[in-house]
């Protein structure tokens, strides 16, 4: 979604703002703009799409900028109004002399718009960001103190914001607020940063200040100033960041995409370190800050999430149900928090996300925890705003992940569940010895038998182009693999646009096999266990529609060879840990089709890595 990034300091901002903007790019967008500090005036240069067409527009002015040493930055995910370079940032008042950068959504837009408009200020846009520029502007005339000016806008703005405002008047002043969404100021030594997301400046320092809801900062070459939105200063904390320039790097990838479904042995090495130590040994899950005795009597859990932390989530439901037998209820986020649901202190509320800023699921969040519930959340940012209202924080820690298609996520997600279901059931003693130690062994050896996946991946590849050229694709599963077969059509819609669908495999027959004739791949997540037998039936339904048949499967069956075209081989797992192994084959399917088609793998069009509007 949108990304912000600003800079106020000694050294030319030029460059700094265009490689903040390219290290958020990842997030998604589809035009992007700066304002710089120029002299006398403040400068505003816009394009619509990629950022090389915003480098291309600057080159005719580089020599003008090239002294200016303030500027701010964006690149826009298009929610009011159309990618268009009107309404691409910077925005500016009626005079040019104020501009503003936004992330989120101001919500009362409306009604500060047609009170703007009666006062005389003229919108060139379609956007509710213009709004801010014209109101700020406004209090500014009256105030003349910039930091004022914004303290007084905020108090009337209403929805989510991350703002940075420049005034032609302040010349060296940046200040920047922010309520539901993320902004972080940079320490430097040349200055100070201002950004929605670290990539945009951990290449300058690793010194951090999280800005908190309303908290308004100004930012000036030397110095930085923190207040609360009723004026009263506020001491900064800053923080050492965890992150290193080097994790943006494709590492000889062609995509960020291939190269994170690679990493993903390692990934589940470093959640395992120190909390799964060998078979024997308990799951060590002191993350988990509910007692012993609040984990036993636990009788409900919700877990809320979106897309493919979502498919996440209903494995999780799975495991939990099936390891500690307590009832758990996965709901999307976006329909948890429009309806009357049943949640108290009682309720374990677990939230998953990649990014810990989705809109939705942070709003469902909070909704629960003012029932007062307590929030565990699973996330790949512990410097997230989900992370900041856990009670419990279980952070996955699987590195940055560019690609806006989660894949080395969805893996650490999966893991930390894994855990959390072996963990609790250790301490209610609702499994049985045996099944907890033959888990967590072959949990341990999970890392290899992906790198033995991998180590197949030219196999798999010349599987996914002989079907590039389809429209459709269905996949179907049953049981815990449900979840796996959504996952991975999930993954193929986002990156080749080809309209894929998982089904239970038991539905088939109550609709969507109407769909199916010699052109309609159909793909068969078929790993040994409970349901085999079933799904082998619902595969041959399928046949016998003369679908073009494929298996993804650990069974070394001879009568898959008859009802397979293709038949990609996993190694051997227990049944409940088979989505692990089984989601690696199908992200390599959608990234060989989408790379075969030569689609735009790691930012899809539409998407947006963080989804930070309801
Ligand atoms: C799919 C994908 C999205 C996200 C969804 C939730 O590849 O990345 O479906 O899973 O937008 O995002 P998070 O996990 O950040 O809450």
């Amino acid at each position: 979604m949108c990304g912000i990034v600003g800079y106020v300091g000694t050294n030319p901002v030029l460059d700094i703002l265009l490689d903040g903007l390219e290290q958020l790019e990842y997030r998604g967008y589809d035009s992007s703009g700066i304002a710089v500090k120029c002299d006398e005036e403040i400068k505003v240069y816009k394009a619509v799409g990629k950022l090389k067409n915003l480098r291309d527009e600057l080159s005719s002015h580089a020599y003008e900028i090239s002294k200016s040493t303030m500027g701010i930055g964006h690149i826009r995910w298009a929610t009011h109004g159309a990618p268009t370079t009107v309404n691409a940032h910077p925005h500016t008042c009626n005079c040019g002399s104020l501009v503003v950068v936004h992330n989120g959504i101001i919500e009362n837009y409306k009604e500060l718009k047609a009170k703007l408009e009666k006062d005389g200020c003229i919108f060139r846009s379609q956007t509710d960001t213009e709004t801010v520029a014209h109101l700020v502007a406004q209090k500014y005339a009256q105030t003349k103190d910039l930091t004022k000016a914004v303290e007084l806008a905020t108090k009337e703005i209403e929805g989510a914001y991350a703002l940075e405002i420049m005034h032609n008047d302040e010349p060296e002043k940046l200040v920047i607020t922010k309520r539901n969404a993320p902004l972080i100021i940079g320490i430097g030594h040349d200055g100070y940063y201002a950004a929605s997301d670290i990539p945009a400046f951990i290449k300058h320092t690793n010194k951090a200040i999280y800005l908190s809801d309303n908290q308004i900062a100004t930012l000036t070459k030397d110095s930085v100033k923190i207040q609360d939105v009723d004026g009263n200063e506020v001491k900064p904390k800053i923080e050492q960041l965890p992150w290193e320039p080097v994790a943006l790097s494709k590492m000889g990838y062609k995509h960020y995409m291939l190269k994170e479904i690679h990493e993903q042995p390692d990934v589940i090495r470093n959640i395992l370190v120190g909390k799964l130590h060998t078979s024997d040994s308990p799951v060590e899950l002191n993350e988990v800050k509910l007692t012993k005795e609040t984990l036993k009597t636990l009788n409900r859990i919700q877990v809320i999430a979106c897309g493919t932390s979502l498919h996440a989530a209903m494995i999780g439901k799975y495991l939990i149900e099936d390891l500690c037998g307590i009832p758990v209820d996965v709901e999307a986020s976006s329909e948890y928090i429009y309806r009357k649901t049943v949640t108290n202190a009682h309720t374990l509320v677990i939230g998953v996300s990649q990014s810990g800023e989705t809109a939705d699921t942070l709003t469902a969040i909070k909704q629960s925890k003012a029932k007062g519930s307590h929030i565990l959340i699973i996330t790949n940012r512990p410097d997230s705003a989900m992370a900041r209202e856990a009670d419990s924080l279980l952070s996955v820690n699987a590195g940055i992940e560019v690609s806006v298609a989660a894949t080395k996520s969805y893996i650490a997600q999966l893991t930390s569940f894994y855990l959390l279901a072996l963990y609790m059931a250790e301490i209610k003693g609702s499994a049985s010895d045996e099944t907890i130690k033959n888990l967590k062994s072959e949990m341990l050896l999970l890392p290899q038998k992906i790198e033995q996946i991998l180590a197949n991946k030219d196999y798999i590849q010349t599987c996914a182009r002989k079907y590039s050229g389809t429209r459709d694709f269905i996949y179907i599963a049953r049981g815990v693999n449900y979840p796996t077969a959504l996952e991975g059509a999930l993954k193929l819609k986002e990156i080749s646009y080809i309209n894929a669908t998982g089904y239970p495999a038991g539905e088939l027959k109550h609709g969507p096999i109407a769909m199916l004739d010699e052109t309609m791949p159909v793909l068969s997540v078929l790993m040994k266990g409970s349901v085999y037998e079933k799904l082998l039936s619902n595969s041959e339904e399928a046949k016998a529609r003369n679908a073009r048949m494929i298996a993804l499967t650990n069974s070394t069956d001879k009568k898959l060879d008859d009802l397979f075209d293709y038949i990609i081989r996993v190694p051997e797992v227990d049944e409940m840990l088979s989505p692990i192994i089984a989601i690696v084959p199908l992200q390599l399917i959608a990234y060989y089709i989408a790379e075969f088609l030569g689609k735009d793998v790691d930012q899809p069009r539409n998407l947006a890595k963080s989804v930070t509007v309801e």
